[in-house]
């Protein structure tokens, strides 16, 4: 889409219903100063979001987190998306869908759950989670099945985990998933806190991508896997979110619409809020979801690179971390003046033996890390 071209609607809606969350996951994508938000929006604000939504064209809803099932009025969230005539997903790391609320989730009409692990060991899934609840997940996804749902695992994979991609691939064949996420770590949020200690090395990355391919040779159509690669290795940027206010409309708990999950952070932007504004104006005419639409707003060497219409310059957010500034391309970018920063850092990822990487401390995501980083 150029500068003037009036864009489709949000095929995806991604309500954030809380960022309260059990876990306290080191790679979590919530902004790091999420312990800051206002408060989450009522039901009934839910209610209209979700016609609203559907007004304009949405026909995918992700019910996210956080952790969703801490929303008591979840099952009535559902009821009236179903109504609508959603495709209801629910993203949960599984804490919280007892038997009981799992049946009532399937009356209500929910279509679809992924549910995320952290590692293949109970270990380390614990450890990553800062919980014990390997355990548990392993019983939810039972549940899942019971219940007949599909059912995608998503597993963030980064150097911690991934040489278990094996046995991770072997414990989602075994619970019966139909698709299995392995998705490389995207460095936000608290990932790009952490980033020295997840980032794997080049051989490491090679070394799972060809044991997810011979898996996908053995699984055939019984399991898809989906490897979701990484940017920060393959010298290229993505399209994030699919483009900028291109086919995602994120709203957050405390009712801020955002074109991605860490939008919010970004300098001289302002985004609209639920509360006071109908979501067709938010898509259509808000300066935030404006801003980086298409490539009216792209300076060189995006302007003129024969992919831009590919990649949409890659990942604002990612921009602003790296470089600074939300307007430039993409670090991942080969093209771009700051994909040293990225070679850099992977370089660094390399040379770190495990012991050295682990001298760091994680930063674990939890109200207290994040009160503190937001100078709260
Ligand atoms: Fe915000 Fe990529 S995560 S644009």
């Amino acid at each position: 889409m150029g500068l003037n071209a009036t864009p489709g609607p949000p095929l995806w809606l991604l309500a954030e219903l809380t960022y309260r969350c059990p876990l306290h996951c080191v790679f979590c994508f919530n902004p790091v100063d999420f312990a800051r938000q206002e408060e989450e929006l009522t039901t009934e604000d839910w209610m209209r979001v979700l016609r609203q939504g559907r007004e304009l064209g949405a026909v995918q809803l992700g019910l996210s987190g956080g952790e969703p099932l801490v929303r008591d009025d979840l099952e009535e969230i559902v009821v009236e998306a179903h109504r609508l005539g959603y495709y209801t997903n629910l993203l949960t790391s599984g804490v919280g869908l007892t038997a009981a609320r799992a049946a009532a989730l399937k009356a209500a009409g929910l279509d679809h759950v992924q549910l995320s692990f952290q590692d293949s060991t109970k270990e380390m899934n614990d450890f990553l989670s800062h919980t014990k609840t390997f355990e548990l997940k392993s019983r939810v996804a039972k549940i899942i099945k019971d219940n007949g749902w599909p059912m995608v695992l998503n597993v963030v994979i980064h150097r911690m985990n991934i040489d278990h991609i094996d046995r991770i691939i072997e414990m989602a064949a075994d619970m019966g998933a139909e698709y299995l996420e392995l998705a490389n770590t995207q460095y936000y949020s608290w990932a790009f806190l952490n980033r020295d200690q997840l980032l794997p090395t080049h051989e490491q990355l090679k070394q799972a991508e060809r044991k997810t391919d011979a898996w996908r040779a053995r699984m055939g159509e019984r399991m898809r896997i989906f490897f979701v690669a990484p940017d920060y290795h393959e010298g290229k940027a993505k399209k994030c979110v699919n483009g900028w206010g291109n086919m995602f409309l994120t709203v957050a708990p405390d009712g801020t619409a955002l074109p991605c999950h860490t939008a919010k952070m970004l300098p001289g932007l302002s985004f609209p809020n639920v509360r006071e504004h109908d979501l067709r104006h938010i898509w259509f005419d808000s300066e935030g979801f404006n801003r980086y639409r298409g490539t009216g707003w792209m300076k060189e060497p995006c302007s003129s690179c024969e992919f831009k219409e590919q990649d949409l310059g890659g990942c604002r957010c990612q921009a602003y971390l790296l470089a600074n500034d939300p307007a430039v391309a993409d670090p991942a970018c080969y093209k771009s003046p700051h994909h040293h920063l990225v070679e850099e850092a992977v370089e660094r990822a390399g040379s770190l033996s495990p012991a050295r990487a682990m001298e760091h401390p994680l930063v674990f995501r939890d109200p207290a890390n994040s009160r503190r980083l937001a100078g709260a």
